[in-house]
């Protein structure tokens, strides 16, 4: 976590992993999970830091999660909506895993 957010925040390229290929794998993951993460990592961010860079950490934040939902929940065959619930098995069919 430290080399992600040391990647994100200060373009270090510490972090070399693959965060969308670790999240889905979680077959319990839901929108409404990324949505919590979210409300409490900004609320952590406001304990923690100033305004200002607690805003910079909440933008980057958002746009991950935003990133992270496309990559799990996207339904081509559902007119791109979002799907509530991840479906690890028909992922896996799709993808031939
Ligand atoms: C409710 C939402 C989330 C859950 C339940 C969750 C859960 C997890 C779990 C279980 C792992 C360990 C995976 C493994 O080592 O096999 C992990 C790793 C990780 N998560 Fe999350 N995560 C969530 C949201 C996020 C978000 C929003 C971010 C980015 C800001 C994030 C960044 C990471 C990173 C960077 C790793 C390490 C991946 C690696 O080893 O390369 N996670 N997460």
């Amino acid at each position: 976590m430290y080399a992600i957010w040391s990647s994100v925040m200060r373009t270090s390229e510490r972090y070399e992993g693959n965060p969308v290929a670790k999240h889905l794998v979680i077959e319990s993951m839901q929108q409404r999970s990324f949505e919590r993460w979210l409300a409490s990592f900004d609320e952590t961010c406001g304990e923690l830091f100033d305004d200002r860079l607690s805003k910079a950490f909440c933008v980057k934040a958002a746009h991950i999660v935003k990133s992270l939902k496309l990559a799990l929940f996207y339904r081509p065959d559902q007119n791109g909506h979002l799907s509530q619930q991840y479906d690890l098995r028909r992922h896996r069919q799709l993808h031939q895993m």
